[in-house]
């Protein structure tokens, strides 16, 4: 089976990552037939530009199931749970970019780069990680080559429009609000982001992080296949649109050289080093904003941590941290043979 010959259906299509991984299988000359958008009932009929024509949004229905190859989920949890059980049953792969399955153990949890083999023990569904596990796992991934990872002290700096199309219109609102001095409403998050960043990003739980804090270290572990490695996280939400940003320390068992983790990152297929600081080159989220690639600068030796890097990040949430790994994760099942779910 060839890329092309795929039929894929997008439930989440009008939404922030949907619509991106449509713009992307524009860009990759996916034919228009092969493509089945769905969105939730109120956006039925609606009409989505795709070449030069109209793809029609459809609502879910099992029916539409028997039609697909496979299906990139990214709307709600709920959507998630109740309709890619459903999928497998007729036959569909499942790329899911939601939370639910990612650390049930019968689900791969996939970046290609790094464990691109675990898609031969799927079961039908396979799991795309959080948008700030797949730039950092990348990151890891390159530089344990130098020498076994201990630890790794994580800052997050991550858009709205990882929240959703209601966040990426709260921030336009609220700074405009906020420039003519005017009252402003707070809908999707707990503090205004206009102008403001706060570190929340999903709910608290018991040991004082989030759960998107804990996302990033139970799924790197998973995605690296090492329980040892000791990550700690803060997530902070910013005030920007598209890509996030991740300030990362990193410590290794042995003393590393700086130039050849340089190189092992500059090597590494989907990482591209933008690191001049003489020239103030380095990454940020509207550099890697529309790009495939996670883009890394700053790279120095640790002055606080023995056998430590520090280093900084910036990655395009809606691409490589969503629909772009997800339509990778496609590609791997079909250069591996194993799009086909009879063999389970
Ligand atoms: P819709 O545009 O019809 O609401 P975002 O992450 O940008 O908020 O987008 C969420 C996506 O999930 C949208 O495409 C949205 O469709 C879709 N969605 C929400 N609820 C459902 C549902 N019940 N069935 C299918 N898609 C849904």
């Amino acid at each position: 089976m060839n890329f092309h010959d795929v039929t894929i259906g997008i439930i989440g299509a009008t939404g922030a990552v949907g619509s991106v991984a449509l713009e992307l299988l524009e860009n990759q000359g996916h034919p228009p037939e092969k493509i089945v958008p769905i969105a939730s009932p109120r956006s039925e009929g609606k009409k989505l530009k795709y070449f030069s024509q109209d793809l029609i949004v459809r609502k879910i229905e099992k029916e539409l199931l028997d039609n697909l190859d496979a299906i990139i989920i990214s709307a709600t949890s709920q959507i998630s749970e109740k309709w890619a059980p459903i999928a497998v049953k007729s036959g569909v792969v499942v790329i899911d970019d939601g939370s639910v399955f990612r650390m049930n153990s019968s689900v791969p949890l996939v970046v290609p780069e790094v464990n691109g083999q675990d898609v031969e023990w799927h079961t039908g569904i396979i799991s795309t990680p959080n948008c700030t596990t797949t730039p950092l796992v990348m990151v890891l991934d390159a530089l344990r080559k130098l020498s076994s990872i201990k630890r790794v002290n994580v800052s997050t700096y991550q858009a709205v429009s990882g929240t959703g199309s209601r966040a990426r219109t709260e921030l336009i609102n609220q700074t405009r609000s906020m420039i003519f001095d005017q009252d402003y409403r707070i809908d999707v998050y707990p503090k205004p982001i206009g102008f403001n960043i706060f570190p929340h990003v999903d709910d608290f739980l018991e040991n004082g992080y989030t759960k998107e804090e804990m996302k990033m270290v139970n799924e790197s572990r998973k995605i690296l296949h090492d329980d040892q490695i000791r990550i700690s996280v803060t997530c902070v939400r910013v005030p920007v649109h598209i890509s996030h940003s991740e300030s990362l320390q990193i410590e290794f068992t042995d003393n590393v050289n700086l130039k050849e983790a340089i190189k092992l990152l500059s090597d590494y297929s989907g990482i591209t080093v933008m690191d001049d600081t003489e020239n103030d080159i380095y990454p940020t989220p509207l550099d890697s904003a529309g790009q495939d690639d996670v883009f890394v600068g700053r790279i120095r030796k640790d002055i606080a941590i023995d056998n430590a890097i520090s280093l900084w990040l910036s990655c395009d949430n809606l691409r490589k941290g969503a629909s772009l790994n997800a339509i990778q994760i496609l590609e791997e099942l079909i250069k591996r043979d194993r799009m086909g779910l009879n063999e389970l």
